[in-house]
């Protein structure tokens, strides 16, 4: 790994064994992309890569008889205005009206390690070995502001991670209409654009598109969330391209707000990619001496396809993004009463579901919405973060001492953002919502968003939170929330400042989140937002899990799991066997389908066990004994490979492998059973070639080499499979390597 500057010729090359990165300081200071792609080697002289002929209608930035046109130059930060008629990453309105800037390099500086970003989610380093930064001094005399372009290369990762922050130095103020975390050129237009869109209850499915000239992009405009319709991702590959061969640069937003992930084709066939904030209702004025600082965004290079590209984000992202306590553990199979009860339930019956859990293996019970308050429905409550005695006399210091004296810890729900008008804090505080003045505040479950970009509002959630906190034994909380912004609109800021609203919004809800998990370390935190409506990375930095969609249907969940993997680990991917028929879908599909899905994710029940069978229950006892044994292997040791995509036919399959190839644990799911079938294998990925490993699958045990499993497959036994039910039946298969 390294970050060199060939001072004689100007250039920047930032590489590791993977990956290469090739900056150069043009004749007029700005910088230009040479080259981004695999690794190649280091040299003093690769100006033959920039490219320049004269033109037609090509407007030259510097004086005669020099030629260097900003339209046609691969840049590191373009701007509009001077000549490049694509879109900007930077758009700063000065004083007199101008938006022209011209920001130089000035200097730079080259380093160990990664520096954290202030008050946003970012990866990290332990060490000063494990990556090199360099930073990259622009300057703007007429407005005096600097421009610090960052790169972040870690040493055992095709990974390069950017982001942008200007300070001003001037005294006129300066207004950022707009600031992407960065911008990358690519010289050729053959990509496919992949990228996770859905909506609720069908989040992160697969997208694929050729590219074309002109532009194509996705986006959140949602405020509170980077949303349930488009993830805060986009990768370019190649087509030919698969899961396992060929290129892609991924690139993945650390961020939970608005953003636009965009791809431009120039008419000669440049592409130029840019992620980060979105401009809409962004509008940031900077007065002397103030800094803005945009989010990360993490590059990551794969030569190995889709599986590849994925892992990379799973080890980064689960080894370096998320933190504390619980980064490298593998997590408690819990029972949440949700689905089995909503809104309607006491002590007893929560007791009742609990002892159940405990009987067959659960280790923790969380309590989900319904607790506090007069929250009997979701027309009311939320913002009242005080316990409903009616539901709960003794309090959920009561009810935790004595869900823990029963042998489980204790989770709580709770959406901290929220507020329902008909609450006592709303009647107290009518003036905290988000909303304007005078119009309609569209509402959303009935419910309203609290302005989280007001300090004074943060502190008083802080507070009424912490109380049951400290006064109860909680081990997990489910932070959950269920609405985006309308009105966007802070009732104390000042006209200039409403266009920070949003972006002030996302970092408050960031500040809460820090103060607790740093004030309670032992605590599991998962995110929620209506399901999958936040599963993106900076709220990974503080929930190791997020649920990953109310969408609980194991054949749904299937195509929702598959598309979260191409980015996120399986460790982060909140997932439960519910009842039948499935409450989303109507649909009923066997126990054994809806735990071998719930296994390649954080695993627990989301139903009343006390209303199984005596048959399905030991079915369930078996199943915690199998995760337990399972889930170090498929939550934190494992690699994860897609093996066949629901995206593309009638099955899915996946495997985790460890890290020594010695496990791994594959399954199979078919969607419609088939009559007089076809044939077909379970081609496993990722072992070694000449390991032997024993293969169990129902009552079959087989052994065979890695080899042999890979490339020849196993038949797909249809007799088991219509044993199962047919339709959304699956296999589990485990592997275990022997002697030879
Ligand atoms: C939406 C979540 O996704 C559900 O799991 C549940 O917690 C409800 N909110 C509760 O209101």
């Amino acid at each position: 790994m390294a970050v060199i500057f060939h001072e004689n010729t100007q250039t920047f090359h930032i590489y590791n064994q993977y990956v290469s990165d090739i900056l150069y300081i043009m004749q007029n200071g700005q910088i230009e992309n040479l080259y981004y792609g695999r690794v190649i080697n280091d040299k003093e002289d690769f100006s033959y890569l920039h490219e320049e002929v004269m033109r037609s209608q090509m407007s030259v930035c510097i004086p005669e008889p020099g030629l260097l046109s900003m339209h046609y130059v691969k840049q590191e930060y373009p701007v509009y205005g001077t000549g490049d008629y694509r879109s900007p990453a930077l758009t700063i309105r000065q004083k007199n009206g101008s938006e022209i800037v011209d920001f130089k390099y000035e200097s730079h500086e080259i380093f160990s390690g990664k520096r954290p970003l202030k008050g946003l989610p970012a990866v990290y380093t332990e060490s000063g070995e494990e990556a090199e930064t360099l930073e990259i001094k622009l300057h703007d005399s007429v407005i005096n502001a600097d421009l610090i372009l960052s790169y972040t290369i870690f040493r055992d990762y095709p990974v390069i991670i950017r982001n942008a922050r200007i300070l001003h130095k001037g005294t006129a103020e300066i207004r950022l209409e707009g600031m992407m975390s960065a911008s990358v050129e690519f010289p050729d237009m053959d990509y496919e654009m992949l990228q996770l869109s859905g909506a609720w209850g069908r989040e992160r499915y697969i997208k694929t598109r050729k590219l074309e000239m002109g532009i194509q992009s996705i986006q959140s405009l949602c405020g509170t969330c980077s949303s349930a319709e488009q993830n805060p991702f986009l990768a370019l590959k190649r087509p030919d391209t698969t899961e396992d061969a060929g290129e892609v640069f991924g690139f993945s937003l650390v961020y939970s707000g608005n953003f636009l992930a965009q791809v431009e084709v120039s008419t000669f066939d440049m592409t130029r990619v840019m992620i980060g904030i979105h401009e809409q209702g962004f509008s940031w004025e900077l007065n002397c001496g103030e800094e803005f600082q945009t989010p990360e965004v993490v590059m990551v290079y794969s030569d190995k396809g889709l599986n590849g590209m994925s892992q990379t984000y799973h080890r980064l992202y689960r080894t370096r993004l998320m933190r504390g306590k619980w980064r490298d553990s593998a997590r408690p199979i819990l029972l949440n009463n949700w689905e089995a009860t909503y809104f309607d339930f006491t002590e007893e019956k929560i007791l009742q579901i609990a002892k159940k859990a405990k009987e067959v293996g659960v280790e923790l019970f969380v309590l989900d919405d319904g607790w506090f308050g007069t929250r009997n429905d979701d027309y009311q409550g939320l913002g009242d973060w005080f316990v409903n005695t009616d539901k709960l006399p003794d309090g959920i210091a009561g009810l935790s001492r004595k869900i823990e004296e029963m042998g489980l810890k204790f989770g709580l729900w709770v959406e901290l953002e929220m507020v329902n008008k008909n609450s006592d804090c709303y009647r107290e505080h009518p003036d905290w919502l988000i909303g304007v003045p005078d119009r309609f505040e569209s509402f959303a479950r009935h419910q309203h968003v609290l302005d989280f970009s007001r300090p004074e509002v943060v502190d008083y959630i802080y507070d009424a939170i912490t109380k049951i906190l400290d006064e109860s034994r909680i081990s997990y909380i489910k932070w959950d929330m269920n609405r985006y912004m309308t009105e966007p609109f802070c009732r104390t800021e000042k006209p200039e400042n409403q266009g920070k609203t949003m972006h002030k919004y996302i970092l408050g809800v960031y500040d809460l989140y820090s103060r607790l998990t740093e004030r309670y370390p032992e605590i599991l935190f998962e995110s929620c937002s209506s399901g999958g409506a936040r599963f993106d990375p900076g709220l990974m930095y503080y929930t190791p899990q997020t649920w990953t969609s109310d969408d609980s249907d194991a054949g749904e969940r299937q195509k929702i799991q598959y598309g979260t993997s191409l980015v996120y680990p399986i460790v982060s991917m909140g997932a439960h066997v519910s009842a039948v028929p499935n409450h989303q879908l109507f649909r009923k599909t066997p126990l054994s389908t809806r735990a071998n899905v719930a296994y390649f994710g954080t695993f627990g029940y989301e139903l009343d066990l006390n209303l199984l069978s005596e048959a399905e229950i030991e079915e369930v006892k078996e199943q915690i004994c199998f995760m337990k044994k399972y889930r170090h292997l498929i939550q934190v040791e494992g690699d994860f490979y897609r093996i066949r995509s629901p995206f593309k036919g009638n099955e899915t399959a996946w495997i985790v492998v460890s890290r020594d190839k010695t496990q791994a644990v594959a399954a199979f799911y078919q969607r419609l059973n088939k009559v007089n079938a076809s044939w077909l294998r379970m081609n496993f990925k990722g072992l070694d070639e000449k390991m032997l490993y024993e293969v169990k699958w129902d009552d079959h045990i087989l052994r065979a080499y890695g080899n042999e499993l890979m490339y020849a497959g196993i038949p797909i036994d249809r007799e088991a499979l219509n044993k199962k039910g047919g339709d959304f039946a699956s296999i589990l298969y485990t592997l275990e390597a022997v002697q030879q």
